[in-house]
């Protein structure tokens, strides 16, 4: 390539990643320290449009303004979207890497990239911080300066079974519509190349069978952690089986939500509607717990995942103690509990706790 074309290319693509910019904030320390010390922390989100994906990163940014004000480090964090693509990913690591940041944060859009982000940036010697899709343990194994942050994904399907197995204990009938002691149940699955979509699907169902509860599917697809696709599917079924669904598992809400359109826009009544559970706690499923329209969710802890992903990009800018993180000790990655939501503690999300 010429001098030129490798300019304009680097312009572009400087214009490119710009476009693509959801925030960059250089946040200066009270003191406005001339001679402050400098880091830089690139953050790269696989989907903006992810409602769980956008808390993450704002909490991320938030976290990092709220340490300026104790830090000697002015501490730009650049937080750009990968659109759902793998090229535009590519890009905006390796522009994180000709201007020299400290540290590369990276939710995947596909986890098969992991080892070519890792290639990169150990080349450059750049610390790669994975969040939410996780490597497999062979690509974490690649470097030593390769971390990842996440959720107990087996804690949230076990987790939802337990919502569900409470319940039905209680008042089986009123799960078991039919009568004929099994629950009839249809699964709604997240992107099939996701830990916690593979995951929470096999631990709903097995934990389901190992509380003595006998289950039958009646469909499983996949929704791609998508309102608007779980709503098409749903509908599909409400066609295709009538009103024998007894329970609906969703990979996660957003996937409730649409599943939960489908059934008021279907002219099931309130006494035949499923029994349904999510994952995340996203701000917007909360008044359908409360109203007993969905049985319940489990919290996916961005608050507390985003702060550990903050921390550990911060040491490794700094030069600090990653294993002072005492939850990440000497090992390469942190999993956060879930929490469960029911109607019984709804309140406490639907105030100062939840997602925006
Ligand atoms: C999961 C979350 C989903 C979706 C997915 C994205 O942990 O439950 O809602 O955000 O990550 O990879
Ligand atoms: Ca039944």
């Amino acid at each position: 390539m010429s001098y030129y074309v490798k300019r304009i290319t680097s312009i572009i693509l400087i214009i490119f990643i710009s476009n693509f910019y959801i925030g960059c904030s250089s946040i200066k320390s009270k003191l406005n320290k001339s001679d402050a010390k400098k880091i830089k922390i690139g953050v790269t989100l696989f989907d903006q449009n992810d409602p769980f994906i956008l808390s993450l990163g704002k909490q991320i940014e938030s976290i990092a303004r709220e340490k300026e004000g104790s830090s000697e480090y002015e501490i730009t964090v650049n937080i750009v979207d990968g659109a759902k693509s793998v090229i535009t990913q590519y890009e905006q690591v390796d522009n994180f890497i000709e201007r020299d940041y400290d540290v590369i944060c990276i939710s995947m859009f596909d986890r098969t990239t992991a080892s070519a982000i890792i290639d990169k940036c150990k080349k450059a010697d750049i610390p790669v911080v994975f969040f939410n899709s996780e490597p497999v343990e062979e690509d974490m194994n690649l470097w030593d300066k390769v971390y990842y942050v996440g959720g107990k994904s087996e804690e949230s399907g076990k987790m939802q079974a337990e919502i569900i197995s409470n319940f039905y204990k209680k008042d089986p009938y009123r799960v078991d519509k039919n009568k004929d002691g099994k629950i009839q149940y249809v699964i709604l699955e997240g992107d099939p190349e996701h830990q916690d979509a593979l995951i929470r699907t096999e631990y709903c169902i097995k934990t389901m069978i190992s509380e003595g509860i006998e289950v039958e599917k009646v469909g499983d697809d996949i929704a791609n952690w998508q309102s608007s696709q779980a709503y098409e599917k749903m509908t599909r079924w409400l066609d295709e089986y009538d009103n024998t669904i007894e329970a609906v598992f969703c990979n996660n809400d957003a996937m409730a939500l649409g599943a939960i359109k489908a059934l008021e826009n279907s002219n099931i009544s309130a006494d035949e509607m499923p029994v349904i559970v999510g994952a995340d706690g996203i701000f917007d499923i909360l008044p359908y717990i409360k109203n007993n329209i969905m049985l319940g969710t489990v919290f996916n802890n961005y608050k507390q995942q985003g702060k550990y992903i903050f921390d550990i990009a911060y040491e490794l800018a700094t030069n600090g103690n990653v294993n002072a993180i005492s939850e990440l000790k000497n090992k390469k990655s942190i999993k956060v509990s879930y929490t469960k939501i029911t109607a019984d503690n709804v309140d406490e999300y639907m105030g100062k706790n939840n997602f925006k």
